[in-house]
């Protein structure tokens, strides 16, 4: 279900550093190599992922312009702006809080890279002030296609977003995102971090002038990514730029669009399509105002002693990406604690929903990593044989290990009683 819960579980890791039974480093580092196999497009020398290699390079926009790059979304081969862009801000939320953990792990070099790989996509979408591509492939098409990105052969169109057809949360999510970038790169290159504030600033006009839902313009996108709100986009991406510039408009403009849409109300949980959570903690974070640290407790209290669990004390808050889900509420009631709100009660919460991904309900959900990790993901590329072999729905159907190994994926975890197939056949459970 998207990279979001790799991103989650990456950004988590950066803060969780005491003693523990699972090296956190090494976690990190196989994390970082998950995204390194989703790359698209035309890969860099240093490539560390030896089955990978150059894939969709024909990917252009309507009238050409060059869309390579970017991430796939999950074990297949379409490339979702909107679910990038949101993992892209909470990479970079975490690599700005955690950075000296990133640091440690020997791991900021891979951090930066991961991060500008993704801004570097949005930017070529990015084709005009009030134009955003938003998706490159079709699912439906895609979904015909079993085997490597490398072997890709069926047309991918692009669809974007205009003032004729706006999407305010997919441009809202790509300036929040930018926003962020620009702040990770403010001193490592400047230049580059400058680049991204524009597009941002750009792209958070557009969002904001021209209002609508993105998957009414790209109607693809409705079936797996639907996203049901802007308003929470527009304050997000507000609140980032005010972070990324400390101009004081744009945190009015974040307390408006707060109030206007009535973002107080606690959410029952954080990811690409209801991101009022972040909101909050962003808020609480620069503002310090009782009126979000206030909302910020109540959706953490509400997750660490209200949500649903499984008996080995997983949250439990939907059966389609199950642990993205978790750690996607462990990773903002950290930054709810960095805020000094109940801080040895988030962190412990954080590391008990990681520690369970890592192995202490009995197993790992973390491909190349610690005991009985995955050894089916549902992952197309990681199914193949090693190239020159064909490859195609046989690798799918076949009962046997991934031969590749996917190293780093989080797959979207177990059922409410904490049980878990570990068979590539299972559609929902998409790594
Ligand atoms: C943890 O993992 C890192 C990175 O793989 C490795 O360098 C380090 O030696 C490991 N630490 C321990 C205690 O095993």
């Amino acid at each position: 279900m998207g990279d979001s819960l790799m991103l989650a579980m990456v950004t988590t890791l950066g803060v969780v550093v005491a003693a523990s039974d699972y090296n956190y480093s090494h976690v990190l580092e196989l994390s970082l190599l998950f995204y390194e196999a989703q790359r698209s497009g035309k890969l860099p020398t240093d490539n560390r992922v030896s089955w990978r290699g150059d894939s969709a390079l024909d990917d252009r926009g309507q009238n050409g312009e060059d869309l390579t790059g970017g991430y796939y979304d999950a074990g297949d081969f379409v490339k979702f702006g909107f679910t990038m862009a949101s993992t892209t801000t909470l990479l970079a939320w975490g690599y700005l809080s955690y950075r000296d953990a990133y640091e440690s792990a020997g791991q900021a070099k891979y951090g930066l890279s991961t991060i500008k790989w993704a801004a570097d996509y949005f930017i070529k979408c990015h084709v005009s002030p009030n134009e955003l591509y938003g998706q490159v492939g079709d699912f439906n098409l895609d979904h015909t296609f079993w085997g490597r990105p490398e072997d890709l052969s069926m047309s991918r169109p692009a669809y974007k977003i205009d003032t004729q057809h706006p999407g305010s949360d997919l441009a809202g999510e790509t300036a929040a995102a930018l926003a962020a970038v620009a702040l990770v790169f403010r001193d490592v290159n400047p230049g580059y971090s400058s680049k991204c504030l524009e597009h941002a600033k750009q792209l958070y006009r557009f969002a904001s002038q021209y209002r609508g839902l993105y998957h009414e313009a790209i109607k693809g996108a409705a079936q797996y990514y639907e996203s049901t709100d802007y308003g929470d986009e527009l304050t997000w991406a507000a609140a980032w730029l005010y972070k990324a510039t400390d101009d004081p408009l744009f945190l009015d403009e974040a307390e408006h669009h707060y109030m206007k849409f009535r973002l107080k109300e606690r959410p029952n949980e954080f990811f690409y399509n209801k991101k009022v959570a972040g909101v909050q903690i962003l808020l609480a974070q620069l503002t310090r105002q009782p009126e979000y640290m206030e909302a910020a407790q109540a959706f953490c209290d509400f997750t660490v002693d209200y949500q649903k669990r499984t008996p080995k004390g997983l949250v439990y808050i939907d059966k389609f990406g199950t642990l993205c889900h978790a750690a996607n509420v462990a990773f903002v009631c950290l930054q709810a604690a960095d805020a000094g709100i109940s801080p040895t009660k988030y962190r412990e919460f954080a590391r008990r929903q990681i520690d369970y991904m890592l192995g202490d309900s009995g197993r790992s959900y973390v491909v190349g990593f610690g005991y009985n990790y995955p050894k089916e993901p549902h992952h197309a590329a990681s199914s193949c044989p090693t190239r020159p072999a064909p490859c195609g729905w046989d690798a799918f159907k076949w009962p046997r290990e991934n031969p590749q190994l996917l190293k780093g994926a989080l797959v979207s975890g177990p059922d409410e009683n904490d049980y878990y197939k570990d068979k590539r056949e299972e559609m929902d459970k998409v790594s």
